[in-house]
This record gives C-alpha cells, structure tokens and sequence, in this order.
C-alpha cells in the first residue's frame, strides 16, 4: 500500500469532493440526524508543510481557493473550514474528509471513519480525539461500510479510495449498490480521478446496471483529459443525489474549472441511468 494522501491534500480534486460533501452533510442535516460512513478515511487532518509542500499540489488547489475572491457560497463554506483550522492565518492545516464533517457534526450525528493503513489510522484517531461521535476505525471500509449500513438509518456514504488498484472501481460501484441494497434511502458519493475515460464509463455502467437510481455525475476538468497518467480531472458521483445536489455540483464544478483550470476546461454536471 504506497498511497499517501498527504502528497495529495488540498489539491484541487479534494475541494470539489470536501465542498459536496459539506454541501450534502447539510442536506442531510436538514432531514434528521444523519450518519456518516467514510470507507477511505485517510490522516483526518493533514499539515501541509511537509509531502504536500514537495508535490505542489496544495499550492495550486486550497492556496488559491483561500485567496481567490469571488468564492460563491459553498465554495465559501470550504474556505471557512479551512480559515477555521489556520487561526494564525495562511493555510498550513487542510481537513480531510473526516475532520470536516466532525466538525459539522451536531449532537445527534455521527462519524464512523475506516482506514486500512495502521500508521494512516493511528494518526486519524488522533485528528478525531475531540470529537466524540467521530470514530476513525482499522479495517477494509468496502465491507465495514456495508455491514455498518445495516445498522443505521439514511447515512451518508463516502467512498474515496486511492485508485491505486484496478478492482477500486468495481469494488466501489459494488459497495455502492449494495448499501443502497441494505437501506435504499441511503445517499452513497464516490470520489473518481477523471483520467481514462474508457474506465470510468465502464464504473458508470457498473452503476446502471446495478438498477441504481437518481445517479448525478459532477465533473470538473481542469484541462483536456488527453493524458491518461495525468489526474487532469475528477468527478464526484452522488447515488440517490438529493434535489439540489446538482445545482451544488454546478457551482462547485463550474467555480474550480474557472478560477483553477486551463482555457480547455470545462464542468459537466449529469444524470446517468
Ligand atoms: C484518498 S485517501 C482518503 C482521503 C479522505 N477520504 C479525505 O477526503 O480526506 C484513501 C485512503 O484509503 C486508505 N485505504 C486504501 N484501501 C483501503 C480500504 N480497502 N479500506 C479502508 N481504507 C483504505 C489509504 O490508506 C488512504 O489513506
């Protein structure tokens, strides 16, 4: 297991996926007492004066989002999180997707993170010892998301994984159908890298032909996906997306294409199914 998300953080792949999923923790906030289920939960917190500061990525990501003027409001609420974790100012500290939505959290939600990577998970306990309906567990969040999915009502699945495996993509869609199987008013959003657009057809399909419902697609190329080792776009797939869900795609999509991306890009939010 080499992937780090710390050479990762902050870039312009985590924006799009933290202010959806910020935007779709409310949504589910405004219904009831929510759950949320992050099968791929990374460090929690990331510091990005060490991988990151080497791979430049932050710098062309969050350090233009906290200087850029014009943010519309979900874009702003990100900004927000982030000038909340840096109080003396700059961007030294980015959430990932736990520490995020611990913070959201209100009494009656709750957090259960699983990470597979021991040194990965020891340092996401940590980032959640402040917050005690945030859990950052060991083990393989395909299946402890699906077996936790049993238990709750309504969660909010997150599925990020590295992709660093050829069986991500089959055993995301796999997952996603089967909470969905479990409790079919479940909301599930994958994060995917937007790189070979033959693979990521075929996970659209894998989705279809799952019979699952109300799929909306979010894209954000930064510039032409003409080089398939090159992550030059990402996209956030919401199975049983809310209503609203793909206004909130448009205006994240569409802002980081234009304040992040080259002439060539372009944002694209859909149905699939
Ligand atoms: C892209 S990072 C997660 C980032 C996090 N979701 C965020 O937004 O801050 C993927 C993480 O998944 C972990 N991982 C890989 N395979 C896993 C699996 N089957 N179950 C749980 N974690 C896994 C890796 O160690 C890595 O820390």
């Amino acid at each position: 297991m080499n992937y780090r998300h710390s050479f990762h953080a902050g870039n312009f792949a985590d924006l799009v996926k933290h202010a959806l999923v910020l935007w779709l923790l409310k949504d589910r906030q405004s219904r009831g007492p929510v759950t949320v289920l992050d099968t791929h939960a990374g460090a929690g917190l990331y510091d990005l004066s060490g991988d990151a500061q080497r791979s430049r990525e932050a710098e062309a990501g969050v350090a233009r989002l906290m200087t850029a003027e014009a943010r519309p409001p979900l874009i702003e609420a990100l900004a927000a999180e982030v000038a909340a974790l840096n109080p003396q100012g700059g961007v030294r500290f980015y959430p990932g997707s736990p520490v995020l939505t611990a913070r959201a959290l209100r009494p009656e939600d709750s957090y259960r993170g699983f990470e597979l990577n021991p040194p990965v998970q020891a340092l996401l306990t940590e980032a959640l010892a402040a917050w005690p309906n945030a859990t950052g567990r060991a083990g393989d969040g395909y299946e402890e998301a699906v077996r936790a999915a049993r238990g709750v009502k309504a969660p909010l699945v997150l599925i990020d994984p590295p992709f660093e495996r050829p069986d991500d993509y089959v055993r995301s869609a796999e997952t996603a159908a089967a909470v969905v199987g479990a409790d079919p008013t479940a909301c599930v959003a994958i994060w995917t890298p937007l790189k070979d657009l033959e693979t990521f057809d075929g996970f659209i399909r894998r989705l279809e032909q799952a019979g699952l419902s109300r799929v909306l697609v979010a894209e954000a190329r930064l510039r032409p996906l003409n080089n398939p080792m090159k992550m030059n776009g990402c996209a956030m797939t919401v199975v049983n997306a809310p209503s609203g869900a793909e206004a909130a795609a448009a205006e994240i999509c569409g802002w980081t294409v234009q304040a992040l991306g080259d002439a060539g890009g372009r944002a694209e939010v859909w149905r699939a199914g």
